[in-house]
């Protein structure tokens, strides 16, 4: 870790200051676990935070983010290309989807008209797209464009062939976001318990259920029982919050056929995975891309400067009149920021070089970590820039201590919570460190972070 300069005014770490006034009125979802720390600053993987403990007050670190700006900074902080993308973007318009933009048209032919970037995942002429504000925004989109593909869309009546499929399968551990609808695919109750349930009943009734993920013979035992009832199937290719659980090979596609074959639709929800794994999508294998009714995206995406997800959606697929309307339905600012981005991204080569760079941080964080420490390491996963380290019992207890130490050691990541419990005698998952670097990060800061994680570690064990 190194100190920056230690500045005690009002601004910074003086108790009065503004600072700890601002972070005691943002709602604290947090509890006692809350850190006390806040960002002033932050270039490429270089974060600026103050202490706010009263131990420590006014402290500067300056630290590594681990987290890649909660997996949403693309290009780490303050880069070039993205504040040259928000300067222009002030420029062209503030309109909704009720006008067109040049912007987003720009930005869609490039990615999903004639010979764009995208049309090998997404054929042209067989997809179209909606932008959002959030992942969770970007889902509930998808779970709409999924209940009403049963209706139709004037007089709300069920199309032939769709009256019995009322079901949704989600997957265990699975996260997709808070928002009223979303909760109902999560299958961990303390998630959803006091909030509003789905109506399971009558003719707009539908129900969810959950099997593990990664298992393909709990996936062909579900589709055999399920026939006919089935509407969609919400899957993330990699499961992100239950502790970066990959499927084995072949699953994705088997689980695309399944759908195909049997009428049902597949959503692919790449919030998280967006261009984190060598290439922009999850959803693809050695044969190519794994072929989704929907897909939505997003973190990644906005660059880091705007919180902007997107749904991909097969062209048939709409909801009924005005149900989709958003203030911020790809905004010429969000589609600056977007294109100009993933041009970026595309004439460094950044996904490909990225994936190397997280290659070797996977070993070294076997080597330095699991090995070194399996009294709270145990396990290595993941691909390309998102990795998860998942932790033994008795570290998963001392979460909140080793979240400090690892900042005094320098460095800021996330922890995941862990799939937990599973059914079927599947292995508990524990609390997950999650390490996503930007595309940007070269291998030197991939082993700082590593060394910086296992000092964090070491001064707790
Ligand atoms: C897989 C996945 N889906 C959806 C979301 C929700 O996205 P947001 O926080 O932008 O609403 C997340 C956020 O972590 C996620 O990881």
């Amino acid at each position: 870790m190194s100190t920056v300069p230690v500045t005690r005014d009002d601004r910074t770490g003086d108790p009065a200051g503004v600072l700890a006034r601002g972070t005691d009125l943002h709602l604290n979802h947090y509890g006692a676990a809350r850190l006390p720390f806040a960002c002033v600053g932050g270039r490429g993987l270089e974060l600026d935070v103050v202490d706010l403990s009263p131990e420590h007050r006014g402290r500067r670190l300056r630290l590594l983010d681990a987290s890649g700006g909660y997996a949403s900074a693309a290009l780490g902080g303050a880069h070039p290309v993205v504040r040259a993308a928000l300067a222009r973007g002030t420029g062209v318009g503030n309109v909704t989807d009720e006008l067109g933009s040049l912007e987003r048209a720009e930005l869609l032919d490039r990615l999903f008209g004639p010979g764009g970037l995208w049309t090998g995942h997404f054929p042209t002429g067989r997809y179209h797209v909606s932008g959002r504000n959030s992942g969770s925004e970007g889902n509930e989109l998808a779970l709409r464009l999924v209940l009403e593909s049963r209706f139709d869309g004037r007089r709300l009546r069920h199309r032939p062939g769709k009256e019995r499929r009322d079901t949704i399968l989600a997957f265990q551990g699975a996260w997709h976001g808070w928002t009223g609808g979303l909760v109902q695919l999560l299958n961990r109750r303390h998630y959803r318990a006091g909030l509003p349930a789905t109506d399971t009943a009558g003719p707009y009734g539908v129900r969810v259920e959950h099997i593990p993920f990664g298992d393909p013979d709990a996936l062909a035992e579900y589709f055999a029982a399920s026939a006919g009832r089935l509407l969609a199937v919400v899957v993330e290719p990699i499961q992100g919050d239950a502790g970066i659980l990959l499927p084995p090979p072949g699953y994705l596609r088997n689980l695309a056929r399944r759908c195909a074959a049997d009428g049902v639709l597949l959503v692919a929800d790449e919030v998280l995975t967006f261009a984190k794994t060598g290439s922009w999508f999850a959803m693809r294998d050695a044969d190519g891309p794994v072929p989704t009714d929907i897909t939505v995206i997003g973190k990644y995406l906005g660059m880091g400067a705007v919180s902007t997800s997107m749904v991909i959606a097969r062209e048939d697929l709409a909801v009924r009149s005005s149900g989709a309307v958003t203030t911020s339905d790809l905004r010429p600012l969000n589609c600056a920021v977007i294109r100009d981005g993933i041009e970026h991204i595309e004439a460094e080569g950044l996904l490909r070089r990225s994936a190397d760079v997280g290659v070797d941080l996977a070993e070294l964080l076997r080597t330095a970590l699991v090995d070194r420490h399996p009294d709270v390491f145990t396990e290595v996963r993941g691909t390309g820039v998102m990795l998860g380290v998942e932790l033994t019992a008795a570290a998963a207890d001392r979460i909140g201590a080793l979240r400090r130490a690892l900042i005094e050691a320098g460095v800021y990541a996330e922890f995941m919570a862990g799939a937990g419990k599973r059914s079927g005698g599947r292995r508990y998952v524990h609390p997950t460190l999650r390490i996503v670097l930007p595309l940007i990060a070269d291998g030197a800061q991939a082993t700082e972070i590593v060394e910086r994680v296992a000092a964090g570690a070491r001064s707790l064990w």
